[in-house]
């Protein structure tokens, strides 16, 4: 019987030293201690022994299963301490390492543009509107000046969902609304930019672009004339694309303005030598503007005889072009994060 105690402890000590894993471990606890474990059970056969033998086996197989255990409880404080290093070494943090990097976005040419556009006009004290996308017929044309079957109308193709809305063609649109919604009837002077949208799509054209309005409407005798128009239209080029610019002013026809305009600017590209981009002439027109109708006034509420003022409107991708020299209208709509990220810089 004691050698078989011997053989038992032998084997639990070979399989214990063998094991590097705490499941393991504690299943040989079971296979030795445990209520059936192989040492437990020679106590448990004991009562076949005669008297004398019965002490010395019982203290031989007690000394075993304490030295069992002993190492047992070595063996596993052991590993629990091997698996907190590993785990601590897993989750150590360096920090030297580099950060992941949030990737963030960058504000659309476009946008930079209206914003540059919006903080000059409003420290020359003009206020920023704004008017819906969705627009009547009659604030879009007819406040404007252009009636039903007016042939002007054919001037700007139109998305119409009803007879009576459209998408905006123009934030002239917004001219109107400025007007009414100022019942007291004093000066007006006034930005609004935004999206517009006309039913045209080619290589120079998009069927979605955006605009900025201006209008100032002022009291008769404080003679809001062209001059004024020029220099307003002279600081705002200029300050926002280039003071090197030249500006110049062409007779044209808006329907809600007399005498109309249209502005041109000196080519970005070939700084009005004459190139493909402004087609030879040094010129690249970015600008409607004029003197504000007497039917728009009087259709919006001002007495043409109390009332006089300007307004001009522009197309902001135009101008985003001239600004970066950017010269293919597409790469503002293309959304290429490459071609975004580099006006980050620019500001
Ligand atoms: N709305 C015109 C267009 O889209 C541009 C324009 C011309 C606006 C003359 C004006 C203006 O305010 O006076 O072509």
């Amino acid at each position: 019987m004691q050698a078989q105690i011997k053989t038992i402890k032998e084997k639990a000590i070979h399989e214990i030293e063998k094991t590097e894993d705490l499941k393991i471990l504690n299943d040989l606890r079971v296979k030795y201690l445990g209520k059936k474990g192989e040492l437990t059970l020679i106590l448990r056969g004991m009562g076949a022994l005669s008297p004398e033998e019965r002490p010395i086996i019982g203290s031989a197989v007690n000394k075993a299963k304490e030295e069992v255990e002993a190492l047992i409880i070595e063996k596993e404080e052991k590993l629990e301490q091997q698996e907190l290093n590993k785990k601590l070494q897993e989750e150590t943090i360096d920090i030297t390492l580099p950060s992941t990097k949030i990737v963030r976005g960058s504000k659309h040419p476009v946008n930079r543009v209206i914003e540059e556009i919006e903080d000059l006009f409003v420290s020359m004290g003009y206020d920023v509107e704004v008017g819906p996308e969705l627009e009547t017929d009659e604030f879009c044309f007819e406040r404007l000046n252009l009636p039903k079957g007016h042939p002007a109308r054919d001037m700007q193709d139109s998305f119409y969902i009803t007879n009576e809305y459209l998408l905006r063609t123009q934030t002239s649109s917004v001219q109107a609304r400025t007007m009414l919604k100022n019942t007291e009837k004093t000066p007006i002077r006034m930005i609004c930019a935004g999206k517009t949208y006309r039913r045209e799509d080619d290589a120079t054209h998009s069927h979605q672009f955006s605009q900025v309005e201006g209008l100032v409407v002022d009291y008769k005798e404080r003679n809001v004339s062209l001059a004024d128009l020029k220099g307003t239209l002279e600081v705002f080029v200029k300050r926002l694309i280039g003071e090197n610019l030249d500006l110049r002013f062409r007779p044209s026809y808006f329907p809600f303005t007399e005498p109309s305009y249209e502005v041109d600017v000196t080519c970005f590209k070939c700084s009005g030598k004459g190139c493909p981009l402004c087609k030879q002439t040094g010129w690249i027109e970015i600008l409607g503007a004029g003197i504000v109708h007497p039917n728009v006034l009087r259709m919006n509420g001002y007495d043409p005889d109390k009332f006089s003022g300007f307004a001009f409107g522009t197309g902001l991708e135009r101008l985003a072009m001239f600004k970066y020299g950017i010269t293919d209208m597409r790469y503002l709509y293309t959304n290429d994060v490459r071609f975004l990220k580099q006006f980050d810089r620019k500001d």
